[in-house]
Parts: C-alpha cells; sequence; structure tokens
C-alpha cells in the first residue's frame, strides 16, 4: 500500500522538485510566475532555492512554485501579507496599491538598457524605494533584471501608426495602459498566465514583454511578429513581509540575506545574456522579428514620450533626472 501511494503522489507530485522542509527548519515559499528554465528570474529563484536548501540545511528550507502554479501576481502580495507566501519577485508594473514610486520604470523609453537600469536601482534614490512600501508590511530585498520590452501584434508594427485600434494587453500599470493610449491602441490589463489564450482566442491583438517572457510562453506561436522596439523594461522586486523577516532569527536573517545579494549579483550580470538566446530562440522556432530603422523607432519615441508629463508628478522630477543622468 506505501509503495502504491508513492507511486500515486509521484505521478501527482509538480514538475518542480519542493525540498522536503524538515521540522524546525523555516519555510519559505517562493511564488512566481515565470518559467524556471532560459529565462533571468526563473533562473535566480531556482538558484536562491538550490543555496538556501545547501547551505541553511536544518535552519531553512526553501519551496519555488513557478509559472502562476501557486498565486498570480495580483494574488501574491495579498498573500504574503497574510503569511501564506514568504518571497515573490513582481515586476515593478505590480505594485500599484502599494506605490506609485515604481511608475518610473514604466515610462517608455526612460532607460536605453539594463545597466542604466541598475546604475539607477544603486543609486539613493533607487535604494530608498527598497523600503517605501514598509509602512504596508512589504519589504523589498533586491532588484533582479529582466530585460527590454518588444511589442508584438497579429499583424507588422513597424511606425506606432500600424497600433491604432489594436487591443493590447498590459500589466496592472496605469502607465502602461497611458502608453498603450498614446499609440492609439486599447490596453486591457490581464494576468500574465492568461496572455497566450488571449491572443490565440483574439481577445487581444497584442502584448509587450521581454524576449524571455515571448519565447517562454510562446507568444510568438500566436502573433504575427515581433517588433525589436526596446521601449521600455521589466525588473522585478524581490519582496517579502516586514513581518516574517522580523521574525526570524537574526544569524538565519543574515545568512539567508548575504545569499540573497550573491545570488543578485552572479544573476542580474547574466540577464541580457539570457534574453538575446531567448531572442535566438524564438528565431531558430520560427517567430519572426523586425527591426526599426532609426527614423521608424523615433516615431515611436515622440508618440509615446508624452506619457511622462502625466506621471512626473508620481514619480518626481529630480528622479527623471537622474535617471535620465544613469543612460550616460
Ligand atoms: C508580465 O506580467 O508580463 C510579467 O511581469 C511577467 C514576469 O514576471 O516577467
Amino acid at each position: 500500500f506505501v509503495a502504491a501511494a508513492l507511486a500515486a503522489a509521484a505521478l501527482i507530485a509538480p514538475a518542480v522538485a519542493h525540498a522536503a522542509c524538515d521540522d524546525g527548519e523555516v519555510v519559505i515559499k517562493f511564488s512566481h510566475v515565470t518559467n524556471t528554465d532560459k529565462h533571468p528570474k526563473g533562473i535566480a529563484a531556482s538558484l536562491l532555492a538550490e543555496r538556501v536548501n545547501k547551505e541553511m540545511n536544518g535552519k531553512a528550507c526553501m519551496e519555488v512554485f513557478p509559472n502562476s502554479t501557486l498565486y498570480n501576481d495580483n494574488k501574491v502580495l495579498e498573500a504574503m501579507l497574510q503569511g501564506d507566501v514568504q518571497l515573490a519577485a513582481p515586476s515593478l508594473s505590480k505594485f500599484e496599491k502599494f506605490t506609485k514610486q515604481f511608475r518610473i520604470f514604466d515610462l517608455p523609453f526612460m532607460f536605453n538598457d539594463i545597466k542604466a537600469v541598475e546604475a539607477y536601482q544603486a543609486s539613493e534614490a533607487g535604494q530608498k524605494m527598497l523600503d517605501s512600501m514598509q509602512r504596508r508590511g512589504l519589504q523589498g530585498l533586491a532588484y533582479w533584471h529582466n530585460g527590454m520590452k518588444q511589442m508584438s501584434a497579429s499583424k507588422p508594427l513597424l511606425q506606432p501608426t500600424d497600433a491604432k485600434g489594436l487591443k493590447f494587453r498590459v500589466q496592472s500599470s496605469d502607465v502602461l495602459v497611458a502608453q498603450m493610449e498614446a499609440i492609439g491602441g486599447t490596453p486591457q490589463k490581464m494576468a500574465f498566465s492568461e496572455v497566450y489564450g488571449a491572443l490565440q482566442q483574439g481577445v487581444v491583438d497584442g502584448q509587450e514583454n521581454t524576449w524571455s517572457n515571448i519565447f517562454g510562453k510562446k507568444f510568438f506561436e500566436v502573433q504575427d511578429g515581433i517588433t525589436e522596439t526596446n521601449h521600455g523594461i521589466i525588473d522585478y522586486l524581490l519582496v517579502t513581509s516586514v513581518d516574517w523577516l522580523d521574525s526570524l532569527k537574526p544569524d538565519v536573517r543574515e545568512q539567508f540575506l548575504q545569499i540573497v545579494a550573491e545570488v543578485t549579483a552572479t544573476r542580474n550580470q547574466e540577464s541580457t545574456a539570457v534574453n538575446e538566446a531567448a531572442k535566438q530562440s524564438v528565431i531558430k522556432a520560427g517567430g519572426t522579428v523586425r527591426s526599426l530603422t532609426p527614423e521608424q523607432r523615433a516615431a515611436w519615441v515622440e508618440v509615446m514620450k508624452p506619457v511622462w508629463a502625466k506621471f512626473e508628478k508620481d514619480v518626481g522630477a529630480d528622479n527623471i533626472a537622474a535617471a535620465q543622468a544613469a543612460n550616460s
């Protein structure tokens, strides 16, 4: 009977192996929404779990739930505040209910590349933002990089006017709603796990995302093509609850935060290469990739950039200036 039960359990076991936590170990559940492989966040989350489970054996135990198997991003922060999950890494676009400061990361054409994003995050203003939600019970631990966003649709997008009248899926961010309206599109906020189906069924016509997400969730299969716009970024906040972090014994907390810092530094260095590889995988799998001439790109900048003014009060003119300085 035991053997049969074990076999049955193995059959229904989730694809990701969960570390069996021992009695007395602090259990750290990490919920996220992307793939585990060929993805900057998925790889970093797996490495974090591997190191915690090895180096903190007997003290702490981490279980990773990828691919929205535990929570969507719109539920995970509430679950965290209730103590049902201890770690998440939603994109910076998904914190609107908690802070408007992160809106700077969604403003189109704000950052030239992920190096600039990193420089801004490392600045005093960026580091302060890690603590900006403490009053609401959330503590930012680190910024994790993904990469630059590209646009895709059910028809070729070369000029911004090509986007007129199309429905676009956006993350739950009012900046991204304004950005899609600026190009004459109709934005629709939607959970990441629903995007493939929505594109396939024509609920929406297009979307914007990084190469690793476009490849990982196969969006290219249900789109005419992807235009390399590099018009924005997706980056993450590795986040936990203030209460949970405070509840840890000082030596456990210190060791955990040290591992977080090391994994962050190691994997952030690789994020651009991971996305470049994902782009090549899209091409290899038959996806169409279009690039823009300098004139075409300038037209997208011209139409999208006025969105900045709308959100300047939320993010602060001085922060915009600091972000721009990070581009040089
Ligand atoms: C999205 O919703 O498109 C992304 O934030 C998903 C992710 O975590 O990269």
